[in-house]
Order: structure tokens, then sequence, then C-alpha cells
């Protein structure tokens, strides 16, 4: 796959034609996600369920933001071994699989849920695994321009959190320190020191999607490491902190990887100056 085209043109896709997805894509994203798909940590075992028609309206009853999502044709769910990294190794393999259905043609969209137990009750899944991430995908609906649709429509949404939906994406200098969080003196010329090979990561890392648009972590440079730090933020619960900071990682890796040959993420704590407080480690990559 051509990971930073696909990630540049990416966005998420709210409004669906109402054009039945074949049976066969959702049989060839469980092949890709038992074979190909990228894996943050490859000993978690996970497993690709998608949900059928019937189901589909008592999903839509039990995820969504504040529990409304404009109707999708087709949803997955990632099912995952309880693991203490699993929430973080379904973001980065769910992104995977929907820059998969990019490529393919199809929108998708990841579906913010509170409880894995709601779920499988909503879909009668019976499985010792637990509900690790939800996408809706589907043909999307060509937009004429890029409306941010149904959340005109929720009540209950106050106007600080409707702001997010319009904010831009953080920049890479929003996004990126040098030596100590929240310095920014000479990082640029770092990144360009190395050119495309720490650029396109980075700006990958920059268009990623997250819970309400937040992007709440950060990275720091230091000593030739990168380190991802997860920010606190006041709207973002565990679930979906967990599932931004694998997404990210996954742009991360999968953008680097073209210039590399491999990309790994070890998830351990790096050694960040000046950390603000309730921020935390996540991991560490080596430039
Ligand atoms: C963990 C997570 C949960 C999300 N939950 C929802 C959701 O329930 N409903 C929705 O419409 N969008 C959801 N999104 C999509 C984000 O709102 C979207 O990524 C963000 O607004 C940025 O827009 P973009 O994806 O078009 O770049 C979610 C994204 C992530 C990563």
């Amino acid at each position: 796959m051509n990971y930073s085209l696909l990630i540049e043109e990416r966005k998420s896709t709210r409004s669906f034609t109402d054009k039945t997805v074949p049976a066969s894509v959702g049989e060839e994203i469980r092949k890709y996600h038992d074979s190909d798909c990228m894996r943050l940590v490859p000993e978690i075992a996970t497993e690709l369920y998608i949900a059928p028609a019937a189901a589909k309206e008592s999903l839509e009853g039990a995820a969504g933001y504040k529990e409304f999502l404009a109707g999708a044709p087709e949803y997955m769910v990632l099912l995952s071994q309880p693991h203490g990294h699993m929430g973080v190794n379904a973001g980065y393999i769910t992104e995977d699989i929907s820059l998969k259905l990019n490529e393919m043609g199809y929108g998708t969209c990841f579906v913010t849920f509170t409880e894995s137990q709601a779920i499988k009750d909503a879909l009668g899944i019976e499985s010792e695994k637990e509900v690790a991430a939800i996408l809706a995908y589907g043909s999307p609906l060509k937009a004429k321009k890029k409306l941010h649709f149904n959340f005109f429509t929720m009540s209950g949404i106050s106007s600080k959190e409707k702001h997010q939906y319009f904010a831009p994406k953080k920049s890479v200098e929003q996004l990126v320190f040098l030596d100590s969080y929240g310095s920014n003196k000479d990082v640029f010329e770092y990144i360009d020191l190395h050119e495309d090979v720490l650029w396109d990561p980075l700006l990958a890392a920059s268009n990623s999607p997250s819970y309400m648009n937040r992007q709440p972590y950060a990275f720091v440079i230091k000593d030739d490491k990168i380190t991802l730090v997860s920010l606190p933020d006041e709207f973002t619960g565990e679930i979906d902190n967990a599932l931004n900071l694998g997404v990210v990682m996954q742009h991360f890796a999968s953008t680097a990887k073209y210039h590399r040959g491999n990309a790994v993420w070890s998830l351990e704590p790096g050694v960040v100056e000046n950390l603000p407080e309730g921020a935390k480690e996540i991991a560490v990559f080596d430039i």
C-alpha cells in the first residue's frame, strides 16, 4: 500500500450511499487482518467480526458520538484478547484496516464506545475476547463541501465540543519537540537533517484521526530517539485515548517503513524532561 498517499488523502466518512457493500469486502478485510495487516504487539490475539445487517440498529444504539451515529452500511468490530496494550494495538490494527478499505475505494469512520459488554450484547457476540475497536465503512457519499454532517443535529453537545470538529489538525510544529517537552528550538533543522525519512512519518502523524479531533499527544526527540507522549485531555476517555495512540503510531510506522524497511515502536517509557502534569510516555522509536 502507498501509505503516505493514503494517509495524506484520508478523512473520516460519515455520509454513505445506500449501496450494499458486497460480502466479499468483509472477507477481504478479514483475510487482510489475518495475514498482512500491520501489528503493534503481534502476540495479542485479535479477531475481526463483521456485524450482520440485522444487528446494525442495536449497534447504532450502543455506540458513536453521544450515542449518535448516522447509519453506515457496514460495521466491523475488532475483538481482542485482554492485554495491557489491547487498546493501542487495536487502534494500530484498525487504522491499518481502515487505510486498506480506503485503498479499496471505501470510506471509513471509527465509532466510539464505552463498554465492551454493551457492544457484545447489542451484537450477540459470545466471545472471551473484548470489543477493542469499531469501524464503520461503506461507499462514501460525495459531499459538495466538507460538511461535518450530523454534529449539527446532535443535541446535548456544547459549542466548545463542536468547535473541535472544525479545528484543523495539529501541525508538525505543534506536535514535535526537541530535547524536552515544549521546546521547539531547532526542531525543524533536526527533522531537515533526516529529510523525508522523518518528515513523512511526522506529517502522517499530524494527519491522524482522533476522537473528536483532539490529538492529545506529542512527540519529543532526544538523543536520536523519538518518544510518543500522551497528553491529558478533558474530553478523551481511556478507550479512545488508547485507540488514538495506536492510530498515530500506525501512521508514523507505516510511512517510516517505506524509507527504512522496518519500523518498530517499543512500548516503553522514554526519558522526556519537563513533561506536563498528567502526561505519560507511551512508546519510543529509534531514529
Ligand atoms: C478513537 C476514535 C473514535 C472516534 N469516534 C467517532 C464517532 O463515534 N463518531 C464519528 O462520527 N467520528 C468518530 N471519530 C472520528 C473523528 O471524529 C475524526 O477522526 C476527527 O474528527 C478528525 O477528522 P478526520 O478523520 O476526517 O481527519 C473517532 C476517531 C477516533 C480515532
